[in-house]
């Protein structure tokens, strides 16, 4: 009967680059910090009438482009998971379903970073259990929209752009072989933005603008890299040595050495690209997946090993033969 893998996949990122010079000029900060902090040089930022709609649109434009209109034939679903949609209602899913006038349900995923995470394990169940037969999960995000550009501990950080995959029934032996799925909502406080409360159940205040308390949500995101890759390989009957690419989120270089070092992966085996995106959320290792498609670094039969985390505060990590 086959797996469910992803049929066909397309991104997009804004042209228009900012560097850490550019932010040398505008705030207290050097290229020197970011870098060793973080490992970004520069990211991408949208301008003022792209939203996050306009660059799920490309990165579906993208997709058509590499792999024909007929990649969306048979898509029964949209879900756009973005933690800056366009609007709180209608869902930007619904703006993509017009966009590309396709016959599909519609709605946003909204899980912080793993969103696009999520959206996969999403995906893979609809089409599992014959509710939909293909799923577009997209991650995309304006994240410049909502940065707070005072606060240097998180501008410098983010990113835009976007990643769009058609998942749905690919050969025997192929396609996804294992999820973790996990949230601590206790460490809600460490990462948020306000909607429609102006506090959270806790009392803790909500800021207006994106909040992070970066160092909490480091130790955190070390710690979830480390124990979701070790189940997500267990659960697909596999071990670390298997793993032949190795796709982290995009956040930062140090967290990614740390869950690199720890599954006792070479470099060549794990994609980033945080260098030149920062921190684009969900549509981050989309991104990182086209990319490492694009230089020839994933074969067939691969294992790939995704891993996030984010808002919540939640994690994602799953195992895809490719
Ligand atoms: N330039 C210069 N100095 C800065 C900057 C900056 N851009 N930002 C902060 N500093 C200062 C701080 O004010 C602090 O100064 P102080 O000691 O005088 O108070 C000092 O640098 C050290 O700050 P730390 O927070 O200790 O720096 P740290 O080494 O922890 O790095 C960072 C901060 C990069 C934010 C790190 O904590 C981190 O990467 N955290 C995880 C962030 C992340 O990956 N988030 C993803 C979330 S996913 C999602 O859903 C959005």
């Amino acid at each position: 009967q086959g797996g469910i893998g992803i049929l066909a996949l397309g991104i997009y990122t804004p042209p228009k680059v900012m560097t850490n010079q550019d932010f040398e000029a505008i705030m207290d900060t050097s290229d020197e910090w970011i870098v060793s902090r973080t490992g970004i040089k520069e990211r991408r930022i949208s301008s003022d009438d792209e939203f996050t709609s306009t660059l799920a649109f490309q990165a579906v434009e993208d997709l058509v482009r590499r792999h024909g209109r007929e990649a969306l034939q048979e898509a029964d679903l949209v879900i756009v998971a973005t933690n800056t949609p366009d609007a709180l209602f209608p869902a930007t899913a619904a703006l993509v379903q017009a966009r590309f006038g396709l016959k599909a349900g519609a709605y946003d995923l909204l899980a912080g970073c793993p969103g696009w995470g999520y959206a996969l394990a999403q995906a893979y169940a609809m089409v599992q259990s014959g509710l939909a037969r293909k799923v577009l999960a997209i991650g995309a995000e304006a994240l410049s929209k909502i940065t707070d550009w005072n606060d240097r501990s998180t501008a410098v950080l983010f990113g835009d752009g976007a990643g769009a995959a058609v998942v749905g029934r690919v050969p025997p032996g192929y396609g996804f072989k294992s999820f973790v799925l996990g949230a601590d909502g206790d460490g809600a406080k460490e990462l948020s933005m306000a909607c429609v409360a102006p506090r959270l159940p806790d009392g803790t205040a909500l800021a207006k603008r994106a909040y992070m308390n970066g160092r909490e949500v480091f130790k955190f995101a070390v710690r979830v890299m480390n124990t979701a890759t070790l189940e997500a390989i267990e659960k697909a009957g596999l071990t670390p040595a298997d793993i032949e690419v190795f796709i982290p989120h995009q956040a930062n270089l140090r967290i990614i050495d740390a869950a690199r070092e720890r599954l006792g992966l070479p470099w060549e085996r794990v994609v980033v690209n945080v260098d030149r995106y920062g921190n684009t959320s969900t549509a981050s290792m989309p991104i990182a997946l086209q990319e490492a498609l694009d230089a020839g670094r994933i074969q067939d039969g691969d294992h790939i090993l995704f891993v996030t985390f984010g808002a919540g505060l939640t994690w994602a990590a799953s195992v895809l033969t490719w």
